[in-house]
Formats: structure tokens, C-alpha cells, sequence
């Protein structure tokens, strides 16, 4: 918790420069449209650094006293950036100027070394992030308003779901106009470039194979791209790699070891940003056991993970929660829509197998205990699960062995407020949702206090909340093909996030 409000408070101060420097690559990590779109103690996350075993020499400091000694580091481009008040919000210093510049532009192209092309590259980009970044700001500022008034024909973000509805709606028009993915095509399908979009992993498959797809922010050109994607899946590694029972993780750690040695000596780019405009995404419980295999995926690289668990290195500045969907049959037909909240006489319902420490506390305390907390490891014969999460109030939705848990789509879909019960668990999109709207989240201690919990909600309130859920759902939804604001589009605009909060450039 420490060192995570001190990180806030220095970022608040908007004059944080984190340096990672490699003999070629600048990095400044940049205060971020992340913690703007955000309050500080929203996240209620405690990062203990302790946690955080694999750091390389050069890697992304984790502790505030690491952060305190490179602030103090000048950048060497200092004189082209404002340092008086904000400089990381400026479009980065000169860049925006050459690239306006004929004269300068001209003598780009009389130069014809690779390096200066190759800056241009790089500082074409950063000068779109840094409009992009920019527009963001102004809209958040100018809006104490609960609806954006950007236009759009489709959809208006409004009300309290969101932390602020204008930064968002702005941030979400800007990543449709400018933010380009480059998809790497090394490695071989079922492993790469493929996953399973049936399972409680189906996630992980969707997206991939969304992204294998001509989509709006797929580039074919590397040097077009604001972000790099690491197609592998853990799920299929898992699948092909592990013996079962061999609690043997080597191989596929070995897998990604060699992927990312192929990539970063083929291309330029993970070297010019020692990875951190790359982004790996993993539903499976061991993604975040995979990315650690090479440190600077762990330490730097954007993690889109299912399993976002702060206690195992998750950051929620860098890495970005992956919803976990169970879809049975790879479709969504069927799972959305539930009651009225006056035809809902269950209080709160869990059902589940008894699955990790959190889960058996839940069952412990409250299996066969009372007719309005209803919680079963096993439903009885002829109670149909879907119907169960259409007529509660509140639907549990308890951490098992990792801490997502495919209950909180489900309530959703079911309109059905979600009750988190989990530690140390950043639930996906709060970077723009704001998760204690439409939920309740409860730690782990308090599973005794459920019922006095849940009870002491007013009925008005519960109301507000549901229509909330209801509200919320589009973001949450699958379609194919996607729709804008579903939850492709949301983990794209997560990973944009991400990508926008840093700043990458050659010395
Ligand atoms: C730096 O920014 C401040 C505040 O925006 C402005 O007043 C000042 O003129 C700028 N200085 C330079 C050198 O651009
Ligand atoms: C908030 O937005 C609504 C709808 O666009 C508008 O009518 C109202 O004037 C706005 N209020 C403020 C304080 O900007
Ligand atoms: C990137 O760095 C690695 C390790 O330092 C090196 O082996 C590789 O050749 C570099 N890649 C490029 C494209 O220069
Ligand atoms: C989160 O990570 C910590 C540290 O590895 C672990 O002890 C804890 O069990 C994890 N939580 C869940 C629900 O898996």
C-alpha cells in the first residue's frame, strides 16, 4: 500500500520521469492518463514490492526509493522539454515541430542513415500519443459532467459506471482514429496465433483469433505500430507442453524465452523499448508464471491477465485485468438478460466446487445456513444455474485458485449484481469503470458479514446499482464480429491505456 500511494502522490505532482536507459533506448514512463482516468484509492490495492522477484539490472524501478533517485535524473533531451509545470503532458518537445517543418523533414530525407528514419518513426508516433494524450486531458478536465458530450451515433458513456464519462468517451474516439497494432507473425499455430474460444479460458482464444483477423487496429507495417503483439497462447502451450502431474512449467517458460529472443533479433523494436510497447495476454492461471521467464515481459511488457492478482507482480499501471468468460458452447446466446429486482426473492447465490482457501471459507460459513444467502458446492438436481443467477439480488463471485473469477460476467450477463470477494484482485477496466457502482466487493475476512453486508444496502440503492449492471453489461459483452465498446474494444482500450502512458524515444 506504501509504496503504491507514494507512486500516486509523486505522479499527482505530474513531474515523474521514470528512466530506463539501455545503451540505445530512453524510456520515460510518462504520469499517466491511467491515474487520470482514476482516483487514487480506487484501486484499494496494496503492490508489495516483495512480490516482485525477477529484476533484471535496467528494469522498470518497482520501489518508490528507486523512483525518487531516476526523478533526479535529467533526461538528456531536457532542453526541448517544459519542465515548469506539466512535462509530460507536452507533445514531446521539438517532435511535433520537425514533423511540421519542411525544411527539417528535407533534411530527414537527404540523410539517409537507417538511424534517422528510424527516429522519425519513433517520433511520428510518440507525437500522435502525444495529441491523443493531450485531448484526453482537456476532456477530463472540462467535464464535471456525468454524460460526454462527444457526439457518437452509437453510444453516449454516461453516468456513475464510469469515472469520469468524458476522459473515456475522448480517450476511446482517439484510440479508434490512431492507435495501430502490429501482430508478429513468427511461431506456429495451435501455439501461436491460435487458443480455444470454448472454456473458461475463452477469452484468451477470442482475442487472439480477433486479432489474427483483419480488424480497424491491426497494421501490417511494424513501423506504423504504437503496439507490438506477442500472439502466443498459454492455454495451448499448456495444452501441448505440459505433462500432467509433472508440475513442470520449464517448457513452455523456454517456449517464450526463444519467441522473444526470435522477435528481438529479427525486429528493432523490443530492444528500442525492452518491451515495453509489447503485449502478451493470458487467461490461464499460469500466464503470469510464463511472462517471468523473461523479465523484462514481466517487468515492463503490457500483461493483459485473467490472473491479476497484485500479490503476484500484477501492476495496474503497466498491466491491464483480462476479463474471464466462461463460455460452454463459445457463444453467448442465452446468458444475458435475468429478472426484474422485484422478482428476485434470493438475497445472494453461489454455487461452485470447493476450489482454493477463499472458496472454502465461503462454504464453511455458509453452505445449508440460510434460505436467503443461498451457496452450494453442488446444486440439486433440476435447479438450473443460469436461472439461480437470474432471480438473486447478489451473486458471490469468490476468488478460487487464481483470483479472477468467470462469475463476475456471469452476474453481469445476468444482471445480477456482482458481490468480488477476493484480495489483492483488480477487477477489469477500472481504469474507467468505476467497480463500486454497480458492485459490492467484499474482502476476504468479511465473507462472516456477508448477509449484514448485503442487508444493509437500501432497496433504492440496490436499484440504482442493478440498472447499473445493466448498463455496464455492453462492456462485457462477446460479439462476433465485435461491436464498438463491447469487450474486444474494452481490452484494446485497456492495452491503449497502457501504451499511452509511456513515452518511448532514442537517444
Ligand atoms: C513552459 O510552460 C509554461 C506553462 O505552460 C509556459 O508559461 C512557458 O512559457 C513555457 N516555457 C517554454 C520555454 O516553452
Ligand atoms: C451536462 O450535459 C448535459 C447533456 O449534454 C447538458 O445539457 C448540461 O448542460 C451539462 N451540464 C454541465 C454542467 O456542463
Ligand atoms: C537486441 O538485443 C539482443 C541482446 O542484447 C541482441 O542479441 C539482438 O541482436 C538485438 N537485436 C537487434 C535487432 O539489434
Ligand atoms: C495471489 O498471490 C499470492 C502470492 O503469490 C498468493 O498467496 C494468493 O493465494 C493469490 N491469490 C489467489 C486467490 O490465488
Amino acid at each position: 500500500m506504501r509504496h503504491y500511494n507514494q507512486l500516486v502522490s509523486l505522479v499527482s505532482f505530474s513531474s515523474l520521469f521514470m528512466l530506463i536507459s539501455s545503451i540505445a533506448v530512453l524510456l520515460i514512463v510518462v504520469s499517466g492518463i491511467i491515474f487520470m482516468l482514476t482516483s487514487e484509492n480506487s484501486y484499494g490495492i496494496s503492490l508489495s514490492s516483495s512480490s516482485l522477484t525477477l529484476k533484471p539490472a535496467g528494469s522498470v524501478p518497482t520501489s518508490s526509493s528507486s523512483i525518487n533517485k531516476v526523478d533526479k535524473i535529467v533526461p538528456s533531451d531536457s532542453s526541448t522539454t517544459n519542465s515548469s509545470s506539466s512535462p509530460v503532458l507536452l507533445l514531446h518537445g521539438h517532435s511535433n515541430l520537425l514533423l511540421k517543418s519542411k525544411g527539417l523533414d528535407q533534411v530527414f530525407k537527404s540523410s539517409r542513415s537507417v538511424k534517422t528514419k528510424r527516429i522519425s518513426k519513433q517520433e511520428r508516433i510518440e507525437a500522435d500519443l502525444a495529441r491523443a494524450r493531450a485531448s484526453i486531458r482537456e476532456a477530463a478536465a472540462r467535464s464535471r459532467n456525468l454524460t460526454s458530450t462527444l457526439p457518437d451515433s452509437d453510444y453516449i458513456p454516461r453516468g456513475p459506471i464510469y469515472r469520469n464519462p468524458q476522459a473515456f468517451h475522448r480517450s476511446y474516439l482517439e484510440m479508434e482514429k490512431v492507435f495501430k497494432i502490429f501482430v508478429y507473425e513468427e511461431g506456429e499455430p495451435p501455439m501461436f496465433h491460435s487458443g480455444i474460444c470454448k472454456s473458461i479460458y475463452s477469452t484468451e482464444g477470442l482475442f487472439i483469433h480477433e486479432m489474427e483477423k483483419k480488424n480497424p487496429y491491426r497494421t501490417k507495417d511494424p513501423n506504423k505500430a504504437h503496439v507490438y503483439f506477442l500472439p502466443f497462447s498459454v492455454v495451448m502451450m499448456v495444452e501441448y507442453l505440459y505433462v500432467p502431474g509433472s508440475h513442470e512449467i520449464n517448457p513452455i517458460g523456454r517456449t517464450v524465452i526463444d519467441y522473444i529472443s526470435v522477435i528481438s533479433s529479427k525486429y528493432p523494436y523490443w530492444n528500442q523499448s525492452l518491451g515495453a510497447d509489447h503485449f502478451m495476454l493470458s487467461c490461464h492461471d499460469w500466464g503470469p508464471r510464463t511472462s517471468a521467464f523473461v523479465p523484462q515481459l514481466f517487468n515492463n511488457g503490457i500483461r493483459v491477465l485473467c490472473n491479476a492478482n497484485t500479490s503476484e507482480g500484477f501492476n495496474p499501471s503497466k498491466d491491464a485485468s483480462f476479463p474471464e468468460i466462461h463460455l460452454r458452447t463459445g457463444e453467448i446466446t442465452g446468458l444475458i438478460g435475468g429478472h426484474s429486482p422485484s422478482r428476485r426473492p434470493i438475497v445472494a447465490f453461489f454455487a461452485g466446487r470447493l476450489h482454493g482457501q477463499i472458496r472454502s471459507l465461503l462454504l464453511e460459513q455458509w453452505k445449508d445456513k440460510d434460505r436467503e444467502v443461498q451457496v452450494y458446492d453442488q446444486l440439486p438436481d433440476g435447479v438450473s444455474y443460469s436461472e439461480m443467477l437470474k432471480k438473486s439480488r447478489f451473486c458471490l463471485c469468490p476468488s478460487g485458485y487464481e483470483v479472477a473469477s468467470p462469475r463476475i460476467v456471469e452476474a453481469i450477463y445476468a444482471e445480477c449484481v456482482p458481490v468480488l470477494i477476493s484480495d489483492h484482485y483488480i477487477p477489469p477496466f477500472s481504469d474507467v469503470l468505476n467497480w463500486k457502482s454497480f458492485s459490492v466487493q467484499i474482502p476476504v475476512r468479511d465473507i462472516p458479514n456477508i448477509k449484514t453486508i448485503l442487508m444493509g444496502i437500501s432497496q433504492r440503492q440496490y436499484i440504482r446499482m442493478q440498472r447499473r449492471v445493466k448498463q455496464v453489461q455492453r462492456h462485457f459483452v462477446v460479439n462476433a464480429p465485435p461491436k464498438r465498446f463491447d469487450v474486444f474494444h474494452m481490452i484494446i482500450h485497456s492495452i491503449w491505456l497502457r501504451r499511452l502512458n509511456i513515452r518511448i524515444h532514442e537517444l
